[in-house]
């Protein structure tokens, strides 16, 4: 059991004071009865209003870093059954994931409740950088790298890349794998860049998003972002 003025602050809905206020000023009822006494108790199941609507319950809110494994669906819920990377997560929130990663497509994705922090990282305009480690089947030509760093046109809409660098070349095998760095979020945009140069992408990985790494974990392990790093995707805005 809970102070009902307390219950209602920690909602998020307004200040103690102003829930005061309400109470005092009887806009408040507990399952369909008006409370005007400040400190009446109540519980979980209570049904608050306030000029009638209802007390919605503020959910905590939840920050993971996943290193996703191959042959796993970005999404919560796959019709077909397949694992989803929010059966990777041990949390009873509903979280979903901040963005896609193909279903070969291994690294770094995010998941949350805060569909604030969310539509934040994914709005073109914020720009948030996440680099990629692809391997490729062939090796980018000079003129091809020159023409990839100064931007190129896919589906009718320019791509620049933030970084590039080519880690391997293997002549043997006719394979390279170069890093990425892509700001927009466009769906396969790695393969789509890679194939406007009639290439095929092998393997694709995400190593960072902003500032946050891999560091630390193996394919299918996740963790919780700190309050730091999320305040500080926060001021990526
Ligand atoms: N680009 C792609 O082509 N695939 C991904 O999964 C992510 C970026």
């Amino acid at each position: 059991m809970e102070r009902i003025q307390k219950v209602i602050a920690n909602s998020g809905f307004c200040s103690r004071r102003k829930a005061e206020e309400y109470i005092i000023n009887g806009k408040v009822k507990v399952n369909g009865k008006k409370v005007t006494t400040l400190g009446t108790k109540v519980s979980l199941g209570d049904e608050i209003t306030i000029d009638n609507h209802p007390l919605k319950e503020k959910e905590e809110k939840e920050y993971f870093l996943l290193y996703k494994p191959e042959k796993v669906i970005s999404s919560v819920y796959d019709e077909h059954k397949r694992v989803t990377v929010v059966d990777f997560i041990d949390t009873e929130k509903r979280i979903y994931p901040i963005g896609r990663l193909d279903y070969d497509t291994t690294g770094l994705i995010l998941l949350t409740n805060d569909g604030e922090l969310a539509n934040l990282l994914m709005h073109p305009k914020n720009e948030v950088e996440k680099v990629y480690l692809a391997k490729i089947n062939g090796i980018l030509k000079k003129e091809e790298i020159i023409s990839l760093k100064n931007g190129i046109e896919i589906e009718g809409r320019m791509v620049k890349p933030t970084y590039l660098k080519v880690k391997k070349i293997n002549k043997e095998t006719n394979t390279s794998s170069i890093y990425l760095g892509i700001t927009e979020g466009r769906n396969h945009i790695v393969k789509k860049i890679i194939g406007s140069f009639g290439y095929k992408v092998l393997k694709l990985k995400r190593e960072t998003y902003a500032f946050l790494t891999l560091e630390g974990l193996k394919p299918g392990e996740s963790r919780r972002l700190t309050i730091k790093e999320v305040k500080k995707l926060y001021s990526l805005k």
